[in-house]
């Protein structure tokens, strides 16, 4: 199912998803910014001068039992986005896939440099919540989902193996797709050796509220489409 907001249903969107952030920060507001270094790509987000010091106890608890992850485009997401904006062919024409979608910061740039399709995915309600606000904010048409499709051409992953628990995702993700692209800053190598490195990105997570320069460096790793069996030379051949 595809979502076209009305201007109305957006509004109500939005101040939907700035409801559920409050659930968590009552502070905080979310504010329309443009992501640097993404040719015109904006999107909802924390403010940045949210104050970056200790949280109350009460608040820190609701941050840990419900993480807003979607208010925050991710190093990993902003490195992915850059990397596909400046390298368009690696999904126009294709369908292509976000799996782990938070803002929709991969999946709105895919859809810009000019993906067939894109299909968001996310655990979280309110993830998928942002992922149609800012779809919408930049007049790209996404479905959002709660599974996978599947198959897809393309599967993006960004800033989603934070949860060690999500390293099985890694194969997963091969059954569903044909490529899989995953941009992560906190793991230098992945557990696969399906995957190789082929692009290191500087990004940090935007606004950026006093993340360690060391999540600043992205790696992109690509699982390459896999030769069909009946097309590989046949190794038993003397
Ligand atoms: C750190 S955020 C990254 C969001 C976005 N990709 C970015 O780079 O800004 C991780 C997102 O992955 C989602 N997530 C975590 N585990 C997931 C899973 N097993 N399947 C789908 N989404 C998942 C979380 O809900 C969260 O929205």
């Amino acid at each position: 199912m595809s979502d076209n907001l009305t201007a109305t249903d957006h509004e109500a969107s939005v101040a939907e998803a700035q409801r559920r952030l409050n659930a968590t920060l009552p502070m905080a507001r979310l504010e329309p910014v443009s992501l640097p270094g993404c040719s015109g790509i904006r999107l909802a987000l924390i403010n940045a001068d949210f104050p970056t010091g200790p949280l109350p106890g009460e608040v820190m608890n609701a941050v840990v039992e419900r993480p807003a992850y979607w208010a925050f485009c991710w190093g990993s997401g902003l490195g992915l986005a850059r990397f596909l904006l400046g390298n368009p062919h690696w999904v126009t024409g294709k369908s292509v896939v976000d799996l782990g979608s938070g803002s929709g910061v991969a999946g709105i740039a895919a859809a810009a440099a000019g993906a067939a399709t894109v299909v968001a995915c996310d655990t979280d309600p309110d993830a998928r919540l942002a992922t149609r606000v800012n779809a919408a904010l930049n007049g790209q048409q996404l479905e959002i989902s709660t599974t996978l499709p599947a198959r897809c051409d393309l599967l993006l992953m960004a800033d989603i193996l934070y949860d060690r628990a999500n390293l099985p995702l890694l194969s997963v993700a091969q059954r569903h797709a044909d490529e899989v692209l995953v941009a992560d800053s906190r793991i230098r190598e992945l557990p696969d050796p399906g995957y190789a490195r082929i692009a290191t990105i500087s990004a940090a997570t935007f606004p950026n509220l006093g993340e360690f320069d060391e999540f600043a460096t992205v790696r992109v790793f690509h699982r390459p489409r896999q030769t069909p069996r009946s097309s590989r030379p046949d190794s038993s051949a003397g």
